[in-house]
């Protein structure tokens, strides 16, 4: 098996043992929407064991399940682009934004951000206004009372809107704009029915955010500081290509943090004894963190389109096809992470790719991690006490690209 060759032909070949002519995609024509809404987890896994690559007629793609194969396909960006399909994406944001960039174009741009988002920038800078922005939240979240509180809509989406709001440079702008935004831009990104009303409301999202955006680029051309809205001006980017990466970052920063604060909770509620050790020892808060992106993998799948035909796993496929890359699947391969389907924090590899990896690496990856796993998580036990998964209320899971619990009732003493 080779992780990735060149036959004498030129085609490039990826997780395919050396040996063997390669097979045509079969069909998975069992994978229902209701399904996937259902259980994605079992869908995903299913297909890992049974049809690692595949044509899913209901979502118009061949998903590739395997991590190997993930993984060898992220990095050969040349082949599989992350431009194609990103129509609705630019008509929301108003020009193309890097995560549907390749090559040179894409790196210049992640560049200019990068600096602003190392862990050495969430030491020196942001983890003290995310640890405003999450002790803020939970006076908030405290005021709703024990009886009331629903961790996703009264913590883990202000947590979220507020430490993105200033890694933007928006600080000022209130976190119930910041989260309206996000669902008005992730809705027109993926508006292919185009509907009216969803137009309607990205154009508001849009013209309003263009004016905030307006003010803030005087300000930080005046007096510049470590936000990634401020590094791009400073780079000379063009405007409407900050404007584009900052709406980026508002509509995909915001929901997974949000999902990874409840998932969290949630597991801790689910392993008694993995809250019994990390009660008692705070350094395995970050392998919590890791543990739950990689359990939960909120961004399910990526969407990737081929520029030259492909051998993936011992599949071929064609030039011009729409893949997804399943991380879900990758993040459970038994030839990936050992025991995957159990939820462990002493892992010796805590390996995962749930943050994807190649040259799309989340950017945001590691001030999630601070904000989300160091700060705000960690917060809720020590400041409320006996803090728990309120079970007399409902729970509720939604999405199965990216997904999450969408309302997790919690209580306290
Ligand atoms: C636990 C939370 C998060 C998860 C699981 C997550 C996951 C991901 C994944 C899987 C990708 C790769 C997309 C692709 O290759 O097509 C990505 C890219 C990206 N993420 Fe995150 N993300 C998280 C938080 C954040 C935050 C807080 C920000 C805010 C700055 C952010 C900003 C970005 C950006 C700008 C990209 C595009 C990077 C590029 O194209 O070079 N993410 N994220």
């Amino acid at each position: 098996m080779t992780t990735s060759a060149m036959t004498q032909t030129g085609v490039l070949r990826i997780a395919t043992p050396d040996d063997g002519t390669p097979k045509p995609v079969p069909v998975a024509d069992w994978v229902t929407i209701e399904a996937l809404r259902k259980d994605s987890d079992a869908v995903y896994t299913r297909l890992l064991r049974e049809s690692p690559v595949a044509w899913v007629p209901v979502m118009k793609r061949i998903l590739i399940c395997p991590a190997a194969a993930c993984t060898a396909a992220e990095q050969h960006a040349e082949v599989f682009s992350s431009q194609a399909g990103a129509a609705h994406m630019v008509r929301a944001l108003g020009a193309r934004p890097l995560i549907r960039k390749d090559g040179a174009e894409h790196s210049v741009e992640r560049k200019n951000i990068n600096p602003s988002l190392r862990p050495k920038s969430m030491l020196e800078h942001w983890s003290e206004i995310f640890e405003r922005n999450a002790a803020l939240s939970l006076e908030e979240l405290r005021a709703i009372g024990p009886c009331e509180a629903d961790l996703n809509t009264h913590y883990a989406a202000p947590v979220a809107a507020r430490n993105l709001a200033a890694l933007v440079g928006l600080p000022h702008v209130p976190w119930q704009t910041i989260a309206r935004w996000s669902r008005d831009f992730i809705a027109g990104s993926g508006n292919v029915t185009e509907n009216a009303d969803v137009w309607a409301r990205c154009e508001t999202a849009k013209a309003e955010s263009t004016e905030v955006l307006g003010e803030a680029f005087g300000r930080l051309r005046r007096e510049p500081d470590r936000s990634i809205t401020s590094l791009m001006l400073e780079a000379g980017m063009p405007e409407e290509n900050v404007r584009a990466n900052v709406l980026l970052a508002i509509s995909g920063g915001m929901n997974e943090p949000q999902h990874v604060t409840t998932g969290s909770v949630y597991y801790l509620d689910q392993y008694p004894a993995v809250r019994t050790a990390v009660m008692s020892d705070p350094q395995l808060w970050t392998a919590l963190f890791e543990e739950t992106v990689r359990y939960l993998t909120p961004i399910a799948i990526l969407t990737r389109q081929t520029t030259a035909d492909v051998v993936v796993a011992g599949y071929d496929i064609p030039a011009g096809s729409q893949v997804g890359l399943v991380l879900a699947a990758a993040n459970k391969d038994p030839d990936f992470v050992e025991d995957p389907h159990e939820f462990r924090l002493d892992r010796k590899d805590r390996r995962h790719v749930g943050f994807g990896n190649g040259p799309h690496l989340c950017a945001g990856k590691w001030a999630a991690q601070a904000g989300i796993g160091r700060i705000a998580v960690p917060m809720l036990y020590r400041e409320l006490p006996h803090f728990r998964v309120d079970h007399s209320r409902p729970s509720a899971w939604d999405g199965f690209i990216f997904r999450g619990l969408s309302k997790l009732p919690v209580t306290w003493d």
